[in-house]
């Protein structure tokens, strides 16, 4: 629906469109009462839904072993390190939300830091240039990673079954091997190069992998064998650690075995918000994405956006005004908060974030020169993975988790078996500059040592009417945050299952490069036209997959519907 007479103010100040907004948000909210039929897989008890249908076999098998949720994150996680080395790893972080069967809520932060001895200006030349590469690939690209630290920290709080019995089945993946899919083949081969510039040509990855083979990891294997036996300090402390602070070191990485023992992943009081009659949990900072999409719901709340139509030039454009204001603040105000101070209350509080929309009107777009400065290059890509997880009891477990770049840093430890990340990117190396994702940093997100660098992952779980609705989140960099928003309000606001509200095409805006940009064929022209007409740039040469989205909604009846992404190999498995 493209209605142009309607502007943001007059939205609100006029007693019959008052009324008339008045009828419509009854009709909708019954007809948002109403169940949406499912068309995504449906099961009755559990389901986990990853970037593998080998992850989510092992996950489910846990779950019908006796196992709970937190169990079965344990086993996804690392079979995604396995079945999926693109972004799946244990040379990475994460983090993780959840809400158990009584309600509890909480949050974990395993995302990687900077090592002992990094500095501000680490990453910049005599002449305080940033040097190209040096955060994005190689050992001087690596953050001290948090993976084993957090499937121990969620085992140790939550597991119910012995370590031994969840990493039997992610060993045996290892050493029987993962067949290569179409899409990984052409990801191995799009990257092969770097890797082997990177990594050298004596590493696993020089063979060219075809669809069909089958890829064993033996030294994985090994590595999760040492791991089961001494427990998390194998990879901290022990002959794990020794060899892989000696293996980043010899390649002129700043890793030590110092960084790796101090390293602990941390428990974090979650971002908890209302839209609407939903209740929204999502992470918090080292994470923008739970302060972001927090910004960006109560910005949309007095607006019907249900109303506007799925996808419609003004759903657009009321979204992407959202986005751009969020954006600006996310890049100004966030960062790891055990080194900065975040007014969280201030940039949550809802008088503040009315205030924020109060120049936005449907007749034309705000530009971001309005709400700070620069020109900006932004790359997308879906390197980094999430899944969801809802076990028989009715815990959640929403988790996402990188290696930032496809296949990290490209540096790959064939002796351990893994690749490492190149998460130091994800700092501000220099305020103002751009990191590989157009993301534009300030002070907040400056390097310092043992700091944890700003993340956009958004695991999210929302409730409804104070049960357990829906558990999501995305791979995408900066877009991660816009495409759960956007997966959210396509159930919720546009009656979609959870099927086709991760199917639904997605688009993009971060406040700075100040356009807008779609997926491919999703968007009719003349959409594209409404927006041009008020003022809207839109970058054509940009038409990228936006976000893979896993996820889960639990049905009226309790049954559980996946949303499994189409854009990758993606797989929701249940019973
Ligand atoms: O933490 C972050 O926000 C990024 N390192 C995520 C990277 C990512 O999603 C890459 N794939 N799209």
């Amino acid at each position: 629906m493209i209605n142009t007479s309607m502007s943001g103010h007059s939205l609100f100040r006029r007693p019959l469109t008052i009324a008339v907004i008045f009828l419509l948000l009854i009709t909708g909210v019954q007809c948002r009462r109403a169940p949406t039929s499912p068309t995504g897989l449906v099961t009755e008890k559990a389901m986990v839904v990853s970037a593998r249908e080998e992850a989510s076999e092992i996950g489910i098998s846990i779950l019908r072993e006796g196992g709970n949720a937190f169990d079965a994150m344990v086993a996804t996680e690392l079979a995604l390190a396995v079945a999926y080395p693109y972004a799946g790893n244990l040379g990475g972080g994460g983090f993780m939300v959840y809400r158990k069967s009584n309600g509890d809520v909480g949050a974990l932060d395993y995302r990687e830091k900077a090592p002992l001895s990094a500095t501000a200006d680490m990453y910049l030349d005599s002449l305080g240039n940033v040097i190209p590469g040096k955060s994005t690939k190689g050992a001087t690209a690596v953050g001290v990673p948090g993976t084993i630290a957090g499937v121990f920290e969620v085992h140790e709080k939550m597991g119910s079954l012995p370590l031994e019995k969840i990493l039997e089945p992610v060993i045996a993946l290892a050493e029987k091997g993962v067949v290569v899919t179409d899409n990984q083949e052409n990801r191995l081969e799009r990257y092969r190069e770097q890797i082997i510039e990177i990594s050298g040509e004596e590493t696993f990855f020089y063979t060219k992998c075809r669809v069909g083979d089958t890829l064993k990891y033996p030294s994985l294997a090994n590595t999760l064998r040492r791991i089961m036996k001494n427990g998390r300090d194998e990879f901290y402390k022990g002959e794990t650690a020794k060899r892989l602070a000696a293996f980043i070191q010899e390649r002129g990485g700043y890793i030590t075995e110092e960084d790796l023992a101090k390293y602990e992943a941390v428990w974090r009081q979650p971002i908890i918000f209302n839209y609407k009659d939903l209740r929204i949990i999502s992470m918090s900072p080292p994470s923008s994405g739970g302060v972001t999409i927090n910004q960006i719901f109560k910005m949309i709340e007095p607006y019907d956006i249900g109303d506007l139509g799925h996808n419609s030039g003004e759903a657009i454009q009321l979204l992407t005004e959202a986005f751009r204001r969020a954006y600006a603040d996310r890049n100004y105000y966030l960062g790891d908060p055990d080194f900065v101070e975040i007014p969280l209350d201030f940039l949550l509080k809802e008088d503040y974030l009315r205030q924020r929309m109060d120049d936005f009107t449907f007749k034309k777009a705000t530009r971001s020169e309005a709400v700070s400065h620069g020109t900006v290059e932004i790359l997308e890509s879906n390197e980094t993975t999430h899944y969801s997880i809802v076990d028989e009891m009715g815990n959640a477990v929403s988790v996402t988790t990188t290696l930032n770049g496809a296949y990290g840093s490209k540096l790959y430890c064939d002796e351990l078996g893994f690749f490492l990340n190149n998460e130091m990117d994800d700092f501000s190396s220099k305020p103002g500059v751009p990191n590989m994702f157009g993301l534009i940093g300030a002070e907040a997100n400056s390097i310092e040592a043992e700091k944890r660098m700003l993340s956009s992952m958004t695991p999210t779980i929302v409730e409804k009417d104070g049960a357990l609705w829906l558990v999501v989140g995305t791979p995408g960099g900066s877009t991660i945050i816009t495409a759960v928003a956007q997966t959210i309000i396509n159930t919720y606001e546009f009656n979609l299952s959870m099927q086709q509200a991760v199917e639904a095409p997605r688009f993009h805006h971060q406040w700075l490069p100040d356009y807008i940009i779609f997926e491919p064929d999703g968007f009719p022209e003349s959409t594209k036209e409404f927006l041009r007409t008020k003022g809207y740039e839109i970058n054509e040469e940009r038409t990228p997959v936006i976000g893979k989205v896993d996820a889960i909604r639990i049905l009226p009846d309790g049954r559980k519907e996946g949303g499994a992404d189409p854009r990758g190999d993606d797989t929701a498995v249940g019973y």
